[in-house]
């Protein structure tokens, strides 16, 4: 495979690029550095099989030239945590909405393979037992910053589908839920990182709203193997499939899990909503996937508990601690 990863120096992206290395892939990642970190891929400098490149998605000529030399594109570039959709509304929707046809269209040009790693927030505030991929999307006003995440997500998966039936583009589009492990960042409101860096710093929990919203938590270990797997599967092309973990926790549980699992004294704080992002934010109560389809596919099935996700994680954070906030807010 000569695969391309878009947002390969990201949190998932890395990964990709360190498995698929590790199959004997050749690999070029394509990443603005906007929420990735070269240090996600310190471990694959120099190697002769992969390179990154710096640029951004919305570049189309530069799309163009770096997708012409594979054969397979994930596309995982994306504006992605809650700080970043509601303070860069417009940017991010640019990079999620134009970025993706960029790619799209590049893979239907050179005849690549293409992965579009969509998400749960496309099923928005259905909370039912076990999301199914033909579930009902039940999205908040289109004039919520905080849901256009979730509409541009839901027109990336319409883009790679009308292509997948139009163009004949092999395509999978993967929707992850809550997808953790280590080298993701707390910074733009992912919730086990952060939790597990105010853990170590002996500093208040702070749990968003009153931490009775429940959640499954996914290892990017189980995650990413499934996604290469899935677009070697011709069965899988032109659908969309959850992948994530199954165990469900309560958001306030997972703090005292943390807390637990860290030996910390913190203790926990619970901040309103409106006072983490705004005034209107709203949240789902419970989002829980049904992962039966990626079973059939391609006998995905969670292999990593929440204690095992959390300890990957805090072990990575112990051997590489995150930098100060004053550092990262400059
Ligand atoms: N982590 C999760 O739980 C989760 C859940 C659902 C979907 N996803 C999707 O998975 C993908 C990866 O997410 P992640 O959690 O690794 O986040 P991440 O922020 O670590 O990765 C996103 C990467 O995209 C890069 N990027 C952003 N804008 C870009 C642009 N214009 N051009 C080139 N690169 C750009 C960033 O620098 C970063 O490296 C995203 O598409 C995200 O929407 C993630």
């Amino acid at each position: 495979m000569k695969a391309v990863v878009t947002g390969g120096a990201g949190f998932i992206g890395s990964h990709l690029c360190d498995h698929l290395i590790g199959q004997g892939h050749e690999v070029v990642a394509l990443d603005d550095m906007s929420t990735g970190s070269e240090s996600n891929l310190e471990q694959l400098n120099g190697h002769s099989r992969f390179e990154l490149v710096k640029g951004s998605v919305l570049d189309k000529a530069l799309v163009d030239e770096v997708v012409a030399t594979g054969d397979t594109v994930f596309h995982l570039a994306a504006a992605v945590g809650v700080h970043t959709i509601v303070d860069k509304p417009l940017e991010s929707l640019r990079t999620n909405m134009h970025g993706t046809e960029n790619v799209v269209e590049a893979a239907v040009k050179h005849g690549a393979r293409y992965l579009v790693a969509s998400t749960s927030e496309v099923y928005g505030k259905n909370d039912a037992d076990g999301l199914g991929e033909d579930s009902d999307r039940v999205l908040g006003s289109p004039l919520k910053s905080r849901w256009s995440y979730a509409a541009a997500k839901g027109l990336d998966e319409l883009i790679a589908y009308v292509h997948g039936g139009d163009s004949g583009l092999p395509c999978v589009i993967t929707r992850l839920f809550n997808v953790v492990g280590p080298r993701q960042t707390g910074r733009y409101g992912m919730v086990v990182p952060r939790f597990v860096d105010q853990a170590l710093a002996g500093e208040p929990i702070t749990v968003h709203g009153e931490g009775t919203q429940r959640r499954c938590f996914g290892s990017v270990f189980d995650v990413v193997p499934a996604m290469v797997r899935l677009l070697e599967a011709p069965a899988a092309y032109n659908r969309a499939v959850n992948l994530g973990g199954l165990e469900e926790v309560s958001i306030s549980d997972l703090a005292r899990r943390v807390v637990e699992l860290t030996g910390s004294a913190s203790e926990l704080h619970y901040v309103p909503y409106e006072e983490a992002y705004g005034e209107g934010y709203e949240d789902m109560r419970r989002r829980m996937p049904d992962i039966s389809l990626a079973g059939a596919l391609i006998d995905y099935e969670p292999r990593w508990g929440l204690d095992d996700i959390v300890n990957s994680i805090i072990e990575h954070k112990r051997a590489v601690p995150s930098q100060p906030q004053a550092a990262l807010a400059s």
